[in-house]
């Protein structure tokens, strides 16, 4: 149905990436949830998603200044407004699930910027100071 996890889309850490493909699924789960008009389940599926997307910014951001990446500022100032775009959907969801598949589209917009505007740029100084593990 929505989006697949690619390489071309791994940090390097593998903690995070299953983090980020975990979020995918639930991407998925929660579009099905709408499709079959289930808005309670689908809400419920976007609070867990929310739950795990905060403590996995946290859990980079802790790595980030661990590592001593130049910019983590600026990439957590990213991910803070993709965290804040995608709440904003959750409640959406909860408050109009028949509105599913634009939100749905939204969603799915916000993770992809949320990887290109935020995780991305932390790859490569994940890799030139010998943190990765994948
Ligand atoms: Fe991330």
């Amino acid at each position: 149905m929505g989006m697949c996890w690619l390489q071309s889309m791994s940090v390097g850490v593998a903690e995070f990436d299953d983090d980020h493909q975990r979020v995918i699924l639930l991407l998925d789960e929660v579009a099905a949830a709408l499709a079959r008009g289930d808005g309670g389940q689908a809400a419920s599926l976007m609070a867990g998603l929310l739950a795990l997307a905060e403590d996995h910014v946290a859990r980079e951001e802790a790595f980030l200044r661990r590592i001593r990446f130049p910019n983590t500022d600026t990439v957590v100032a990213a991910q803070r407004d993709s965290l804040s775009r995608l709440a904003a959907l959750g409640r959406q969801v909860a408050a109009a699930p028949e509105a599913g598949r634009a939100v749905v589209t939204a969603m799915s917009e916000a993770f992809i910027s949320y990887l290109l505007r935020a995780d991305i740029n932390y790859k490569s100084h994940v890799e030139a100071c010998g943190a990765a593990d994948r």
